[in-house]
């Protein structure tokens, strides 16, 4: 199995042809987010703390503010240090269901233009699960498919929803892919599609994965029906290396994976985009144990160990894992989503004293 799977995420960000990421203390935007938000948080810049990772953090309240539409949406300020650094962590934020404002995480993929969800999925040495080998990328095009909003009611009760696929997104996401791929030593790529019902819309992200793959003969290519895959991931995982796909299948395949290897809790993610990422926890804001010390902060800091090999502070990141994993697999200090006993503040204790 590769050492690590977390390993880097392509596109170092240039500015003016240089290499943003070079030398010397980086800005990080922190949105510490809502419910276990601030305690993962905390825990994951103690953690660095003690790794002495050489990052400031610049934290930001995203609580939504009436802009002058009349709309709720993402403070300026917040917009302002995300543009800024080009480098954010996130924590999970509360969408309120089918009232209020609309999602943030949305909000702030489409600001900054997120175009490329990833999410590595490995297997966990010592924590258990149904299967051993899991080791396998999602890369999903974040930014456009049947989650673009444009939604309409064209007369009572008959509404419509439009799944918008263009060319130039689906090229730069499967160009990512191979990329990743290509970067992190991987073989295979998998573009991940219902081209056979939907030809039209499919049809074009299929093309486009089909027209990078003949730029890429040094990585194998191939088509699977989002069907079968399903299928197939949960019988035999370890076919799958790095898969491609729209939005919608992205979002619900991703979470699939991650419950091969034992659910949100551990899943670190990263959105790249063309002037900044942004790396998050997957799993939501936990309000039935927000603020009682309980929260598992290993997909937080998973993500922040993404992030440092983003920023091409790979030695920092492989300390970090390799600490955060060897808690794990010892046993002794494993919250209770993993089933066992420890406080989230132990867990980041036992951490620190690793590093
Ligand atoms: P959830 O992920 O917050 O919770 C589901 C279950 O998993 C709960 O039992 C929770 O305690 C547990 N859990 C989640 N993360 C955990 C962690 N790090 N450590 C230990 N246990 C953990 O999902 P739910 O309840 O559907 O959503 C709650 C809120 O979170 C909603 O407002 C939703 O909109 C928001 N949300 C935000 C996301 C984001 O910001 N990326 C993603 C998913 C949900």
């Amino acid at each position: 199995m590769a050492s690590s799977v977390f390993r880097s995420l392509v596109t170092p960000l240039r500015r003016g042809g240089r290499r943003q990421f070079s030398s010397g203390r980086k800005t990080v935007t922190l949105i510490p987010g809502d419910g276990i938000g601030p305690e993962i948080s905390a825990a994951v810049q103690k953690i660095f703390s003690a790794a002495g990772v050489p990052i400031d953090w610049e934290s930001v309240d995203v609580t939504p503010v009436r802009g002058p539409d009349g709309m709720f949406g993402i403070p300026q300020s917040a917009i302002d240090s995300v543009n800024k650094n080009q480098i954010g962590l996130k924590g999970p934020l509360m969408t309120p269901v089918g009232k209020g404002h609309r999602s943030l995480n949305l909000a702030l993929r489409k600001e900054f233009n997120l175009y490329a969800n990833v999410r590595p999925c490995r297997s966990i040495d010592g924590y258990e699960t149904l299967y051993k080998d899991v080791d396998l990328v999602t890369i999903r095009e974040n930014t456009e498919g049947e989650y673009s909003g444009i939604e309409h009611e064209i007369v009572p009760g008959v509404v419509q929803s439009i799944k918008l696929i263009t060319e130039p997104a689906s090229m730069r996401v499967a160009e990512f892919a191979f990329n990743y791929a290509k970067a992190n030593g991987r073989s295979k790529v998998t573009a991940v599609h219902k081209a056979n019902i939907m030809r039209l819309s499919d049809g074009t992200f299929l093309n486009c994965c089909r027209l990078v793959a003949e730029r890429n003969p040094d990585i194998k290519f191939e088509e699977r029906y989002l069907d079968t895959v399903c299928l197939n991931m949960v019988q035999d995982p370890s076919q799958y290396d790095v898969l491609v796909m729209p939005n919608l299948y992205g979002d619900i395949l991703s979470d699939l994976c991650a419950g091969l290897i034992g659910g949100l809790g551990v899943t670190p993610s990263g959105n790249v985009g063309i002037n900044g990422a942004i790396f998050e926890s997957v799993h939501g804001t936990a309000p039935d144990i927000a603020g009682l010390d309980l929260a598992n902060p290993t997909a937080l800091l998973l993500s922040a160990v993404m992030m440092l090999r983003h920023m091409e502070l790979n030695s920092f990141g492989d300390r970090i894992e390799t600490a955060c994993l060897d808690v794990i697999r010892e046993g002794r200090h494993r919250t209770g989503d993993l089933g066992g006993s420890a406080k989230c503040s132990e867990f980041t204790d036992a951490i620190c004293e690793k590093l």
